[in-house]
């Protein structure tokens, strides 16, 4: 019999890769607001994984092998709010069932000082978002001791396409200035990149924190546009580049991964963006 996988957060972004990726597990995955799909292969539960009382009948009547908590990301404060006690309540059932627990957590943990960061760096967040996920670890760290934390950086794909992509092409359908930063740096990663390093971990027994970034780092400017050659775009002129310091905003500016334990735990290859893009030209030619 394959072994049950529960995905929290099965109707977000990450979380529906990962429920179509999962071919080898008998899936179920949590909803929260968003109605599932009609069809999945996934089994979906609405629960708030914020709540203890839910998370536990939810945990006792499916009884997982392996949970991956990717629910809660930074879309709204409400989201933020429940970052906190999700972790707090799946870690602690994790741990008293004994459940392998991988944990999302985020490159935004980080001030953006001292790249490139690896898993021994200490986190100094700079907003909610981040002061949320970095309390999240140290409770799942204390609740779950075997849990694998993963800190990941920004998540690209195209079928369908992921949140910031999705906003660039938005915006390059409008009149309004879109504001890339030269100044941003990060390491964003395939999505399928990482779901394959996810589910390829859930059958390890990886304790811990782990980098799963992409192999290389650019600011938000140099990976707009090479979103744009991945989707077949050319640049349109509302497209300007720009700093943070000309913004007036306070983000971390370099947040540049090391991912080199990743490369030597995992088979899983990390595909650069030019990779990426030469994998997807041969497949659709
Ligand atoms: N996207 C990125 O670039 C990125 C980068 C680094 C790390 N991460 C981390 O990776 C994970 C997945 O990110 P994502 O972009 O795939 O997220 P997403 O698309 O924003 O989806 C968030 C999911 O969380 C669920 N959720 C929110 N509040 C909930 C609650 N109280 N109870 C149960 N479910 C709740 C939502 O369910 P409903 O929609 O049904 O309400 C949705 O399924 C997150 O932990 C995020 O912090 C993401």
């Amino acid at each position: 019999m394959s072994p049950t996988l529960l995905i929290t957060g099965g109707t977000g972004y990450l979380g529906h890769h990962l429920i179509h990726a999962a071919q080898s597990w008998t899936t179920h995955a949590t909803y929260f607001r968003t109605s599932p799909p009609a069809a999945s292969r996934a089994q979906f539960h609405q629960c708030d994984v914020s709540k203890n009382d839910q998370v536990h009948d939810l945990i006792t009547s499916i009884k997982p092998d392996v949970i991956i908590h990717t629910a809660c990301s930074n879309k709204s404060a409400e989201e933020i709010e429940a970052i906190v006690p999700a972790a707090r309540h799946l870690s602690t059932i994790a741990h008293q069932h004994s459940l392998a627990f991988l944990h999302l957590s985020t490159d935004l943990i980080f001030d953006g000082t001292c790249a490139p960061y690896r898993e021994t760096d200490l986190p100094n967040p700079l907003h909610p978002y981040g002061k949320a996920k970095t309390e999240a670890e140290h409770i799942v760290t204390q609740q779950c001791p075997t849990a694998t934390i993963i800190r990941s950086s920004l998540m690209y794909g195209i079928d369908p396409l992921d949140h910031q992509t999705r906003w660039l092409l938005r915006g390059m359908d409008t009149e309004k200035p879109i504001r890339l930063f030269t100044d941003e740096r990060r390491s964003p990663i395939w999505v399928h990149t990482l779901v394959a390093a996810l589910l390829e971990l859930s059958t390890l027994n990886f304790q811990g924190i782990l980098h799963l970034a992409g192999p290389e780092t650019l600011n938000r400017w140099e990976f707009g546009h090479a979103i744009l050659h991945l989707v077949g775009r050319k640049t349109t002129a509302n497209i300007h580049a720009s700093t943070i310091d000309e913004s007036g905003l306070i983000r971390p500016k370099d947040l540049a991964f090391s991912i080199e334990t990743a490369k030597q735990l995992l088979n899983t290859p990390f595909l650069s963006i030019a990779e990426v893009t030469n994998q997807l030209r041969k497949g659709s030619s």
